[in-house]
This record gives C-alpha cells, sequence and structure tokens, in this order.
C-alpha cells in the first residue's frame, strides 16, 4: 500500500539529489508502512525513531541517526532542507516543525506533506507564518503539501507547543506502579486498557503451570506490561525480564523504567523481535494493529511466528487484542493450544502454546 503524502516526500528528495553541497535532513516515522524507499544520497541525513528503517538505511550506506528525534547536536542555521511527512501525533509534528525552524538556514526550505485528516493544512499555516513566508499550499485529493522558505529567526517563545517532548515524566501515579514516560511513544501517559486486562489474567494462567523464569515483553512501549507483572507473585522466579520494541522512545523508557523499579533485564531494539533469540517461559504482547495511519495485518502475523520462535517448549505466550483482530484464526497454524481466556466485548486476552 502506497501513502501519497510519504510518496510526495520521497519525489521532493529525489529532486534534490544533485545539489551535493546542501545539508539536508529527512525525518521519517511510522508512516514508512513500505520500509525505506529506494533513495541515493551522499549529504542526506535520515532520522528514524524506527529500528527496522534505520537498519535499512544502514544497509544502503546511508547516513542515519536512530534516535526519538532527538536535534539536540544539531547547531541552529545548519540545514538547507528539511523534509517531513506529518506523523500521527501532534506534539511529534509540533517537535519537528519546531526543529526544522531553528536548524534551517536563512532561505533554507522545509517540505512538508500530509494528508487532509492528519490536520496537515493546520500544521502547514501555523509552521509557514513563522518562518515568515508565503504559504502556498499544493492540494492533490486529500493529500496537502508545501515547500515553505525560512525567513524569520527562530523564536523559542514563539515555538508550537510540542509538551516538553524531550521531558521524560511520571506517568498514571494512581496505578501504584512507578512508571516514567515521554511523547513520542504508543499511548505514552495511560494504561492501555487490553494490557491492564492481560495482567489480571496472569494468575489464573500459571494457576497449573511451573513459575516462568525468563519473560519476554514483545513490543513493550513504555514497558507496562512488564512492570506490572513482576508486581505479581507468579512472576517471582523471573530471573531475566526481555524488553523488545521498534521505537526509540520506547526503548530509551522502558530501560528507564526497569531501572526505577530494579527490574533485572535488558531493552532490545528489533522488529516485532526479529533477531532475538531467546526461549521465554512468559511472553507477553500487546501487538500493534495500527502502523501510522492504516490497518496493518501483516504486522500481526510477524508478532505471531516470532512469539512461536521465541517461546520455550513448554512456555506460554499471552496476547491481548481489539476484539475485532482474528487473532485465533492467524495463531491456529503456529500454536498447538489457542485459547481464549477473556473477552469483554472491548478485549480478549489470548494464551498461545505448544
Ligand atoms: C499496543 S502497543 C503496546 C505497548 C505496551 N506493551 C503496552 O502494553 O502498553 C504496541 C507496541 O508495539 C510497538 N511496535 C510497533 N511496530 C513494531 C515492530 N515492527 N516491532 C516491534 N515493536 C513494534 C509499538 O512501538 C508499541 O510500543
Amino acid at each position: 500500500m502506497s501513502d501519497q503524502a510519504l510518496d510526495w516526500i520521497v519525489n521532493a528528495l529525489r529532486e534534490n539529489r544533485t545539489q551535493n553541497d546542501q545539508q539536508l535532513v529527512w525525518c521519517t516515522d511510522e508512516n514508512a508502512l513500505n520500509g525505506l524507499p529506494n533513495l541515493q544520497h551522499a549529504n542526506l541525513q535520515v532520522i528514524t525513531n524506527r529500528w527496522d528503517i534505520a537498519e535499512q538505511a544502514k544497509n544502503r550506506q546511508l547516513q542515519v541517526q536512530f534516535s526519538d528525534f532527538n536535534f539536540r547536536h544539531q547547531g541552529d542555521c545548519t540545514l538547507d532542507g528539511f523534509f517531513y511527512r506529518v506523523s500521527k501525533e501532534k506534539p511529534l509534528v509540533h517537535h519537528l516543525l519546531n526543529q526544522a525552524w531553528r536548524c534551517l538556514k536563512t532561505g533554507g526550505e522545509l517540505w512538508v506533506s500530509g494528508f487532509k485528516n492528519d490536520g496537515t493544512k493546520t500544521y502547514i499555516e501555523k509552521i509557514a507564518k513563522l518562518l515568515g513566508c508565503e504559504k502556498s499550499i499544493k492540494k492533490n485529493g486529500q493529500v496537502y503539501s508545501a515547500q515553505l522558505i525560512k525567513h524569520a529567526p527562530f523564536d523559542a517563545q514563539q515555538q508550537l507547543d510540542a509538551n516538553d517532548y524531550d521531558l521524560v515524566r511520571p506517568i498514571v501515579p494512581e496505578s501504584g506502579l512507578n512508571l516514567v514516560s515521554k511523547p513520542g511513544l504508543f499511548g505514552w501517559n495511560k494504561i492501555d486498557a487490553g494490557s491492564a486486562l492481560l495482567i489480571q489474567q496472569l494468575d489464573s494462567v500459571f494457576a497449573n503451570r511451573p513459575a516462568p523464569q525468563t519473560c519476554l515483553d514483545l513490543g513493550c512501549g513504555y514497558g507496562y506490561l512488564t512492570v506490572a507483572a513482576a508486581k505479581q507473585t507468579v512472576t517471582a522466579g523471573i530471573t531475566n525480564w526481555i524488553l523488545t520494541d521498534n521505537n526509540a522512545a520506547a526503548l530509551q523508557i522502558a530501560a528507564e523504567n526497569l531501572r526505577i523499579n530494579q527490574i533485572n533485564g535488558e531493552v532490545i531494539g528489533a522488529d516485532a523481535g526479529s533477531g532475538i533469540h531467546a526461549k521465554a517461559d512468559l511472553l507477553l504482547c500487546n501487538p500493534p494493529f495500527h502502523q501510522g495511519f492504516s490497518v496493518d495485518g501483516d504486522l500481526t502475523d510477524k508478532f505471531l511466528a516470532n512469539a512461536s520462535r521465541l517461546l520455550a517448549p513448554n512456555g506460554i505466550a499471552v496476547f491481548v487484542v481489539n476484539q475485532f483482530i482474528p487473532l485465533e484464526r492467524k495463531a491456529a497454524p503456529l500454536f498447538r493450544q489457542v485459547k481464549t481466556l477473556i473477552d469483554n466485548g472491548s478485549f480478549k486476552v489470548i494464551s498461545l502454546s505448544q
């Protein structure tokens, strides 16, 4: 499936390829559904918060920074071009538009694109005003795009509200859990209702099974499933907690939540667990079903295939999904036992074992 807003950015990058002395940055995130497009660029820096895109960029010898869009080391007025297909989360969009304004040279260009329902027109209007440039928005179907030139110097007082994008802060104190988080990762300031339902099933999962020693949290986000599971008596014997995600902010914050909760574990960047070789007695997963703006069924398949590969012979995987995801059907060829533990009309928790 192609994303026309992203295609517009990629075409703009291709058109800018010939001016070799220019410093260009392309920020790309969850919207790159089909992975990294084929680009040859000597002086382009790809900045991505996705581990799989960063790996693809490295393999193609592109300059790449895998980070939570951390611009601390990028000087003011140093860039000639900034390319960006708007993200799903407003704080991240504002953060990146602010960084474009700060880091572009006077006369440098911001190329920005996105769908109507991403709020793109409003984003373009706001940043055009701050850059001191004419807004000339191109509309092609549902896609809004603009090439904006920086005239006005950056002013921190006027920048767009990015909800302190870089600030790591305590969240949900009422949960009784010690958790920190930040914008830029899935449901960053709340506990997912499906994940909470999964945790409530853990006691019954281990009623007739030996206690687990190794736990893998697949698509860990800020680490809720691990931190909450570590509080349960059934997990008292776990000596090795492994957490993995594709998202840079998730990896950073999950590691921080392990540290502040004194949980012995490691956090590994991976695409749906690919490349990990642990064998888990317990595997916890609330898989993503939205990637960027589109529903991606293949991703669920990838999570299930890796769960099956990473489970110890007597291990058990516990998944939670939205009620309409046919996880049982997708899991059936991969696992001997597929059992729905609870279905509350919104979410279902399913155990999988061999
Ligand atoms: C529904 S969230 C669950 C987060 C967390 N486990 C929780 O329960 O709050 C899904 C997670 O999968 C991650 N994710 C999305 N695509 C991924 C991929 N290809 N590989 C690994 N993780 C991915 C997202 O970054 C997100 O943290």
